[in-house]
């Protein structure tokens, strides 16, 4: 294992600490004094439209930046990434994401560890097409022959959160008559109101989980299997007899694992199991079989497009000189607001509505990846690590955080994501609805950066203490993507932005942005505290004093 570089310690570092001191914010006067600032700082990355102008960077800090890549190794750790080395250092394994979206014949071919890895990810992507095509056309059907028009996700974490937000954006692309849900907490009110209204017979549940072992999934496929077998006994479906119990498993369930042998002791046919591999993270498996409702609901076509969108920004990162390479850039100005300005968080503003499920499955991508204390060496971090990603649609976010970021006393970046075409082209008499929505878009973008002036707000006929409250600092940094729609392809192409933006910053701390073993301290204590929910004396007094008062709190109002 190398050592990573210690960021801190270079000169690029030294430089940008210096340009740091120096800098006064002034995006007018920067913008005044180079009326070519907006075009210089505008690159594109396969459909992505991305304006870096509106960044609290001079060329000097955007060249010292990108000395500061150089001089930790990114690029050459992101192609050690691609070629299956294993960068995930805790768990010994490679990062292969990438590989997932690789095109069918491309050269050369990549093994890695003995494994066909093309060949492999081709083989699942086949079946699951397949699989998708007899599910669409209703030659798959439940187990009294009814097609499905429901498919249910039971997942959580990774094997959930990207299915539900690349299924939230791509709805309009749901062409078979059949529709998601997912379901994910084992807090009861998930399954019990997800599947309320549900068919058995015509419901086809998805068990995705990486490691087949999750309390929450397992717990909620049981109680789904007990609800498919009751519901179909009360309608007089099946009898209660194992052999029909066991027939309604494999017409109702199919799961996404990388454990096959689990997969079958739960009862599921293998022939219905869609497997990936253990270089796949979780927060980065949306496009491998954990996909599997995109591909029932939104159609295999669609699912190819969105793999598609996924490699062009891979390719766009690998082979883009830093100045130019957009995710790579990004990565490095989330750097320059952590350790240099003290941003404490960052957020995503998508301006489109179906985006809802994109600021979970950001935060999930960018926290769980960086937010580390250790570096992939074990040494300790040696600069902050980790910021806070969040966020909501536009305009509704306006309406709910914006005065902080406008106004607050914290630094706030953020990135505005917007679509030059809506789904719906909806007009308001002669006025175009979506076009209204961007100027919004474009609205808040000018205001955080350029503000309004005491005078400006005092040449409208304010006076007194109101001029303060109503005058905007301005200097508040935005990023600007625009992409011509929300398409399949272009949504992919965003998850992979992030994805490297994320790669980027955890390669410059030096850190493993792929394990996560921050999760795993509470799931193992959850089963040590579970027996004293149930009543066990022994179990209650292993606890400290206040998780014990907490639980005599539950016995005492439990109904
Ligand atoms: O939250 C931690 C985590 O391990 C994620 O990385 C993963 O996506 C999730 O739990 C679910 O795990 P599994 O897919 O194995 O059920």
């Amino acid at each position: 294992m190398t050592a990573p570089t210690d960021a801190t310690a270079t000169s690029a570092w030294a430089e940008l600490e210096h340009l740091k001191d120096d800098l006064t914010p002034d995006l007018r006067g920067w913008f005044a004094a180079d009326p070519d600032r907006a075009r210089r700082f505008t690159l594109d990355a396969a459909d992505l439209h991305v304006d870096l102008s509106k960044n609290l960077v001079t060329d000097d800090v955007l060249a010292a930046l990108i000395r500061l890549a150089e001089q930790t190794g990114v690029v050459e750790r992101f192609a050690q990434m691609l070629a299956g080395v294993h960068i995930n250092t805790s768990e010994d394994r490679a990062v292969l994401h990438t590989a997932l979206r690789r095109p069918s014949g491309s050269r050369p071919p990549l093994e890695v560890d003995g494994q066909d890895v093309d060949g492999d990810v081709h083989e699942v992507l086949d079946r699951m097409r397949a699989f998708a095509d007899r599910v669409r056309s209703g030659r798959f059907t439940g187990v009294t022959g009814k097609r499905v028009t429901h498919v249910v996700n039971i997942g959580i974490g990774g094997s959930d959160l990207g299915p539900v937000m690349v299924y939230e954006a791509l709805r309009p692309y749901a062409d078979a008559g059949i529709q998601a849900r997912f379901i994910s907490n084992i807090d009861p009110t998930d399954l019990a109101q997800t599947t309320a209204d549900l068919d058995p017979e015509t419901t086809l549940f998805i068990v995705a989980s990486k490691t087949f072992t999750t309390l929450e999934t397992l717990t909620n496929a049981r109680l789904a299997r007990a609800w498919l077998w009751d519901g179909l006994q009360a309608s007089g479906a099946i009898d209660g007899s194992d052999a029909a119990k066991k027939d309604a498993v494999a017409h109702h369930f199919v799961a996404v694992s990388t454990a096959l042998d689990k997969v079958a002791d739960f009862g599921i046919d293998t022939e219905n199991a869609f497997g990936f591999w253990d270089w796949v993270g979780g927060r980065y498996s949306v496009d491998s079989a954990i996909g599997l409702s995109l591909e029932l609901t939104l159609g295999p076509d669609a699912f190819e497009e969105l793999l598609a969108g996924f490699h062009a920004i891979d390719v766009h990162t690998a082979s883009t000189p830093l100045a130019r390479n957009v995710p790579m850039l990004m990565g490095l100005l989330n750097v320059w607001y952590n350790n240099f300005l003290g941003a404490q968080s960052h957020a995503v503003l998508p301006y489109a509505q179906r985006c809802t499920g994109s600021r979970p499955t950001c935060s999930k991508l960018t926290m769980e990846s960086n937010g580390k204390s250790v570096r992939w060496d074990g040494s300790p971090v040696t600069t902050d690590t980790g910021e806070v990603f969040w966020g909501e649609p536009g305009t509704n976010g306006q309406h709910a955080f914006y005065q902080l970021i406008h106004q607050g006393t914290r630094l706030i970046p953020a990135d505005f994501i917007g679509f030059a075409s809506p789904a719906y082209p909806l007009q308001d008499g002669d006025r175009d609805v979506h076009g209204l929505f961007l100027a919004n878009f474009l609205a808040q973008t000018k205001a955080l950066a350029f503000g309004k002036t005491a005078e400006e707000v005092e040449a409208e006929g304010t006076t007194g203490a109101l001029v303060a409250a109503r005058t905007f600092s301005g200097n508040r940094p935005t990023t600007s993507i625009f992409a011509p729609a929300l398409t399949p392809r272009v949504l992919g192409e965003l998850i992979a932005l992030y994805e490297h933006i994320t790669f980027t910053q955890g390669a410059v701390w030096g850190i493993d942005s792929f394990d996560q073993w921050g999760v795993e301290l509470g799931k193992r204590l959850a089963l040590q505290i579970a027996p004293a929910l149930e009543g066990d004396a022994d179990a209650v007094a292993a606890q400290d004093a206040s998780t014990r008062g907490l639980l005599e709190y539950y016995a005492a109002h439990r109904r």
